[in-house]
Formats: C-alpha cells, sequence, structure tokens
C-alpha cells in the first residue's frame, strides 16, 4: 500500500515537473515571457490597448505626431509626437481621459509627414540604385527608416544605394552572422510508404517539390480557399516564389517533424513573385482532407487553431503568429507595415514586417492573431521570409484583391 501511494505520489510529482516545464508550450507564451495560463489575461490586456491606440488615432495626425504602437508586458501605448504642447491636448480630451495612465509619450523630432517622405526617397533610390536582397520599412518605435540588408558590413554590395540615402540617416541594420548547423533538407530520402487513408492537411503544414526521388523546394501551406468561379475548387494558397520556372510544379505532402510522403497535393496553377509573392495549388479531390485549421501541435492544449474570421490588423506593436514546416509555430510584434523586400527577382511591396522567426520551408504559412481565446484566431496573410530577427507578411486582403478566391473558414 504504502509503495503504491509513494508511485502516485512520484508519478503526480514527475505531472506537475512536466507541466511546469511545459508552461511555456504556446509560441505566444514564449514570445510575452508568461506561461500558458497567463495568457488569457495577458490577451485581455492587448485587446484593451488596441482599443485605446484606435481611440488614439482618431485625434493624432501625421503633422504633429510620430506615430503610436502598443506594449502589451508594459500594459502601455506609446505615442510619438513633437512637443509637450501635443500631448496635454491629447491627455484633455474627454474620450481619452479614461486612459491616460495607459498611455506613454515620447517627445521624437520625426513626424509621420517627414518619415513617410523619406521613405519614399529611399524606396527611390532602391530602384535607381538597384538596391538588392533588403527589407525597407519605417519603424515607428525607432522614429526612423530601417534599412535590413542581408549582407555583413563589410560586404561592398549595395554600398551605392547605402552612401546615396546617407542624407536620410536612416538605421542600418546588417544581417547577423548564420549559426554553424545549417539545415540541409534538400537531401533527405522519401518516403514512399503511401496508406490508403484519407490524410488530414493543415494549415501550416510542408509541402514540397520534387527533382527525381530528392526534394527541390519545401513551402508551407498557408491557408484554403475556394474558387469563386468554380466552388467546388479548393486551392491551398502559398508563396509564389515555391514555384519553379524549370521543372515539375507538382506538390506534395510533408507532415511536421516526419518524413516527407509520396502524398500527392496537386499543381500550382497560379503565381506571383514580382510585386506581391503568393501562389495557388489546386488540390486534388481524392486521399486528403483539407482543413481549415493551423497546426500548433507543440502546444499543450490547442494543437489545431480554427480559422474563423479575417480582420486585418493596424495596430503597431500587436503580436502576431506564423505556423510552418520548419520552425512551426512563432510569434513575434509587429514593426511595420507597408514594408518592401527586395531581391533578384522581386520588388516586393505592402508587406508586414515583424520579428517573427521563421526559417527555409516556412515560407508561405499562415499568419495568424489571436483576439477573444487561445483556440480561435482571424488570419492575416501568409509568411513570405525573413532573416534573422526580421520576418514579413503577405496580408490577406491584397491576396483576396489580386485573385478570385474566397478563403474557407471555420464556422463559429
Ligand atoms: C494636427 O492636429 C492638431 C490637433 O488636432 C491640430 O491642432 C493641428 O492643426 C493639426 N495639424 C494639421 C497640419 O492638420
Ligand atoms: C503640437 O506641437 C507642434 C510643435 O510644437 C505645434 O506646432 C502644434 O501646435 C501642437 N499641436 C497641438 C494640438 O498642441
Ligand atoms: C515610458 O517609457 C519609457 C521607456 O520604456 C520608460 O523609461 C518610462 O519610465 C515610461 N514612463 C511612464 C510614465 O510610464
Ligand atoms: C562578409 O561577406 C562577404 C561576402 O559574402 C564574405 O566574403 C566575407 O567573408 C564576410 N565577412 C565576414 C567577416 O563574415
Ligand atoms: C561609399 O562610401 C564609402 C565611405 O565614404 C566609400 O569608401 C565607398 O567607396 C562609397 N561607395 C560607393 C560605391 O560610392
Ligand atoms: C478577429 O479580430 C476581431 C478584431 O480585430 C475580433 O473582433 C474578432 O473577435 C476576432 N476573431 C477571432 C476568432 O479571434
Amino acid at each position: 500500500m504504502k509503495d503504491i501511494i509513494f508511485l502516485i505520489n512520484l508519478i503526480l510529482i514527475i505531472f506537475k515537473f512536466h507541466s511546469t516545464v511545459h508552461a511555456q508550450s504556446e509560441a505566444l507564451a514564449r514570445l510575452w515571457d508568461v506561461n500558458d495560463d497567463d495568457l488569457p489575461a495577458m490577451l485581455a490586456i492587448e485587446r484593451n490597448l488596441k482599443k485605446v491606440d484606435g481611440i488614439l488615432n482618431q485625434f493624432i495626425n501625421n503633422s504633429d505626431f510620430g506615430g503610436t504602437w502598443i506594449d502589451v508586458k508594459a500594459n502601455k501605448v506609446f505615442i510619438n509626437t513633437l512637443s509637450t504642447a501635443n500631448v496635454s491636448y491629447i491627455t484633455s480630451l474627454p474620450e481619452v481621459q479614461p486612459y491616460v495612465d495607459l498611455l506613454n509619450f515620447t517627445i521624437v523630432d520625426n513626424p509621420t509627414d517627414k518619415l513617410s517622405d523619406s521613405f519614399e526617397q529611399i524606396v527611390k533610390l532602391a530602384k535607381e540604385k538597384n538596391a538588392v536582397d533588403v527589407y525597407l520599412y519605417v519603424d515607428i518605435s525607432l522614429n526612423n527608416i530601417v534599412i535590413y540588408l542581408e549582407q555583413n558590413q563589410s560586404d561592398s554590395k549595395n554600398s551605392e544605394f547605402i552612401n546615396a540615402t546617407d542624407q536620410y540617416n536612416p538605421i542600418l541594420i546588417y544581417q547577423p552572422p548564420d549559426p554553424p548547423n545549417t539545415k540541409q533538407q534538400s537531401a533527405m530520402k522519401l518516403n514512399n510508404d503511401r496508406r490508403q487513408v484519407e490524410k488530414d492537411i493543415l494549415c501550416g503544414e510542408g509541402i514540397y517539390r520534387k527533382k527525381g526521388n530528392v526534394i527541390d523546394y519545401l513551402c508551407s501551406i498557408g491557408f484554403l480557399a475556394n474558387d469563386a468561379n468554380k466552388p467546388d475548387t479548393t486551392l491551398a494558397v502559398t508563396t509564389g516564389h515555391c514555384h519553379t520556372d524549370r521543372g515539375s510544379n507538382i506538390f506534395y505532402y510533408f507532415p511536421w517533424g516526419d518524413r516527407p510522403e509520396g502524398t500527392l497535393l496537386g499543381l500550382m496553377v497560379t503565381h506571383r513573385v514580382k510585386d506581391y509573392d503568393y501562389g495557388l495549388i489546386e488540390l486534388k479531390r481524392r486521399g486528403i482532407r483539407p482543413l481549415p485549421m493551423i497546426r500548433n501541435t507543440d502546444a499543450n492544449q490547442y494543437k489545431q487553431l480554427q480559422i474563423r474570421d479575417t480582420q486585418t490588423i493596424s495596430n503597431h506593436g500587436a503580436h502576431l503568429c506564423k505556423s510552418g514546416h520548419t520552425t512551426h509555430a512563432t510569434c513575434g510584434y509587429i514593426k511595420a507595415f507597408d514594408g518592401i523586400f527586395i531581391d533578384s527577382e522581386s520588388f516586393n511591396n505592402e508587406l508586414i514586417i515583424t520579428d517573427i522567426e521563421g526559417d527555409v520551408g516556412d515560407s508561405g504559412g499562415p499568419a495568424y492573431y489571436y483576439y477573444e481565446n487561445l483556440l480561435t484566431v482571424n488570419l492575416s496573410g501568409i509568411f513570405t521570409g525573413g532573416n534573422r530577427g526580421i520576418g514579413s507578411v503577405l496580408p490577406l486582403q491584397i491576396i483576396l484583391d489580386e485573385t478570385e478566391i474566397v478563403p474557407i473558414l471555420v464556422n463559429g
């Protein structure tokens, strides 16, 4: 008897230890550095800050202010402004007065107007000087333009462009060096064990093209949609750069943490890379069961997130998450809207710039945010790429404006 009680206690202790260790099983808990259990309260704080941010933005203009952003961990809305006169103007507004304790004003040099002008000039220079492998965006919290360069400081690449932007004093961020272990995915052997059962395919899962019997390129599924003109067609949306001009554009299924499977998903029927980076795969009808849910397997509780809404997000500093094959679910903060990414084949614009972590193979995965709870989410777009400390998202609305597709949601 004693032994049994001892054993039960031991199991309980192990269980408790286990659940404490995994208290940050949610990507959002890791971002905010709280336990999973604290997330509902933190989401309530974020909802409140978003509301206050919305109220403030009815009153601030681009000539006297330099933008606002929310900080959930500090429970504050930060407001950049030019003078203390502007501070008292805002705090005396009856609509704002109930929330003054949540405000933190910073006196800055650059109003939004001026930042927008400099940004336009820098974008113009990027075109003239053929800048390549750079991200450009306005960072509200830094009150400046950021040029993120995918190169080290001693690399002479882009130096003409960099020199030309000097007059606008942008912040230059050079890509930090890569960690030593680089993944080698293309050499992986395929798993040819095809079972006959219907496979559930979630958003965030891996998909790949092959060349012979090896993986040629790996991406992730962003979300599912119907063709507005052919409602019985199901499409999987991912990035356009998963497409190849030389070879097959038939995609197969590669579940997380497993070996690639032979399960055929379908052909990429539409793609774009130059200005916007998206592609549509027409899913075949048999053998697979695509679901409008996001894979979040590493979480203890909410392993499949329901895509319920598509409300756009407009708050700087708010969280945004992505799900993808390589780094799974990760979250970051929104740093900018209308960001730009330039490489040898594209000049992508209107990107949401975040610090979401991602890696090769995550491209195309869904970008989403929580609002009410940890089970249902709003779809914001697809993760298009990134580097150390930076991750870009193509907003859903752009994909919908450019194509004739209707996203498939879980009906609430
Ligand atoms: C900006 O807003 C403030 C407060 O509403 C107002 O006093 C100021 O005239 C506005 N400036 C411009 C250029 O509209
Ligand atoms: C805001 O500050 C600027 C610069 O000091 C000033 O010109 C403007 O009148 C202020 N606006 C308000 C509404 O206080
Ligand atoms: C405002 O934010 C700054 C920077 O985070 C901080 O140092 C300062 O204490 C804050 N002020 C208030 C009144 O919260
Ligand atoms: C910087 O980048 C260049 C070009 O890629 C490379 O040749 C050089 O070794 C790099 N230098 C350092 C210090 O990493
Ligand atoms: C850019 O400026 C640096 C420092 O002034 C100079 O050494 C370099 O030659 C310039 N590069 C170009 C392409 O003008
Ligand atoms: C989506 O976001 C809007 C506001 O941004 C919110 O009202 C709605 O409840 C959200 N839906 C879900 C499922 O989180």
